[in-house]
């Protein structure tokens, strides 16, 4: 078994935050070569959802500010809609 397969994040779902960032935007790419579904979430929604789309497995872009509750509840909300945890 290679690295990759026994620390698999296969059916996992992570929530990065400052997603579009120097550090999130590799976490992200790291998650998602690991085989989790990446949910992106900054500030620009559109951008969130362009780079969402370049990674490898199935993830979604959400505008989040992290400092505000009810952005903070809409992306609870999206992310079980759509993934169902
Ligand atoms: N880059 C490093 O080497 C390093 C080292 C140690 C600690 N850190 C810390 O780690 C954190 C991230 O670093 P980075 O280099 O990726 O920074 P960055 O500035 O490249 O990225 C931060 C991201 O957070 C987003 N953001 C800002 N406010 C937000 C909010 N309210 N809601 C949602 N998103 C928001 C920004 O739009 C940006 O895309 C920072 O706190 C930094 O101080 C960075």
């Amino acid at each position: 078994m290679n690295s990759l397969e026994l620390f698999s994040l296969k059916n996992k779902v992570a929530i990065v935050t400052g997603a579009l960032g120097l550090i999130g935007k590799n976490h992200c790419v790291a998650l998602s070569e690991a085989g989790a579904n990446v949910i992106v979430c900054d500030l620009d929604e559109i951008k969130c959802k362009e780079f969402a789309s370049s990674l490898p497995t199935k993830s979604i872009g959400i505008g989040v500010d992290i400092t505000n509750k009810s952005s903070v509840e809409n992306l609870r909300d999206k992310t079980l809609k759509e993934f169902g945890k």
